[in-house]
């Protein structure tokens, strides 16, 4: 018994030496000092010995154990500061070493023309508000005085998620959300994104961006429409902008208009952006039907408004003379650093 105690000394000696991890160094611990251990299962065969050797061989199981147990820290300490070694050396930064440059992203030119709107139209009073994408019929349609016969749904072919919802055609039925919501007096914009089932070429989009404005209170008139506008135009693209109103026909607005801005290219020469014309079309407006405001429970006896509505692409694209309107989704860093 004595020899083996020595000879599980030799190799726990030996193995614990060769213990490359902690988890091996458990292993080890377990396998010499465990409940069913090498060591223990010697000393449990104790009862054997004369009384003589018991003592004896007693004390040598404890010296051989308290060996083992000092050996297993002393390892542990050392495998602890090898790994840790390690992990320096894996860890260790060249401080001197160059940076990788990042590249710095910028405004999307419909941002970039978008907050200029919002700025000028924040400037007269106006509040900003979103209305969802996706809508009930009733308040892209019907709200707006466009039943479901009606012709103008043909000029927005919609994309239909079942009977009474789609994806909004234009940023108007906002309108009839606020003033279901809201008592005049009434002043806000309301800027998105609308969706059409059209193919995509230079000029069309099934998805692009509205601005909505609404104007609602007690003697508001088509000279207030004017004004408004008017000066939007003016900040827009220069104090020296000329404006002129077209008739023409929305079915939530009576009477309407349409808004040029006389080309700030060749001012009213004719040239290319213009397309000879010497005016640019830039949005609709008019007053607010009398229909679409007992709709939504103001009384046109009272009340009156107007409302205009422009395509941001289409007001972005005349600005800087784009002539295809895909440019402006498929974020080709090369269109994009221009602006
Ligand atoms: N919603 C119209 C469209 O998509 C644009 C428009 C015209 C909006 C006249 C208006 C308006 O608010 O008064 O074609």
């Amino acid at each position: 018994m004595k020899q083996e105690l020595e000879a599980i000394r030799e190799r726990a000696v030996r193995e614990l030496n060769e213990a490359k991890g902690q988890q091996v160094l458990e292993n080890l611990r377990i396998k010499y000092l465990g409940k069913k251990g090498e060591l223990t299962s010697i000393l449990k065969q104790m009862g054997s010995l004369s009384a003589e050797e018991r003592p004896k061989i007693g004390q040598l199981a404890n010296e051989v154990r308290s060996f083992i147990e000092k050996d297993l820290v002393k390892r542990a300490a050392e495998i602890k500061e090898a790994e840790m070694q390690k992990r320096l050396e894996r860890e260790k930064i060249d401080v001197t070493l160059p940076g990788t440059r990042r590249e710095l992203g910028a405004k999307h030119p419909l941002s970039i023309e978008l907050d200029t709107i919002k700025e000028i139209f924040i400037g007269m009073g106006f509040e900003i508000v979103e209305g969802p994408e996706v809508e009930y019929d009733y308040y892209n349609f019907e709200a707006l005085n466009i039943p479901k016969d009606h012709p103008a749904r043909d000029t927005q072919d919609t994309f239909y998620i079942n009977d009474n919802i789609l994806l909004r055609t234009q940023t108007s039925p906002v309108q009839v959300r606020v003033m279901e919501k809201q008592k005049p007096p009434i002043r806000i914009i309301s800027p998105g994104r609308v969706y059409r089932s059209d193919a995509v070429d230079a000029t069309h989009s099934p998805l692009f961006h509205q601005i909505e404005g609404l104007v609602v209170d007690k003697g508001i008139t088509f000279a207030d429409l004017k004004g408004t506008l008017e000066t939007f135009v003016k900040r827009m693209y220069g104090e020296d902008s000329v404006v002129r109103f077209r008739p023409h026909h929305f079915p939530f607005t009576e009477p309407s208009a349409e808004v040029d801005v006389q080309c700030f290219n060749c001012h009213g020469e004719g040239c290319r952006l213009c397309k000879g014309e010497g005016w640019i079309e830039i949005l609709g407006c008019g007053m607010v039907h009398p229909k679409v405001l007992s709709n939504c429970g103001i009384d046109p006896e009272v009340y009156s408004g107007f409302a205009l509505g422009m395509g941001l692409e289409r007001v972005v694209m005349r600005k800087y003379n784009i002539d295809d309107l895909r440019l402006f989704y498929e974020n080709d860093v090369r269109f994009l650093k221009q602006f």
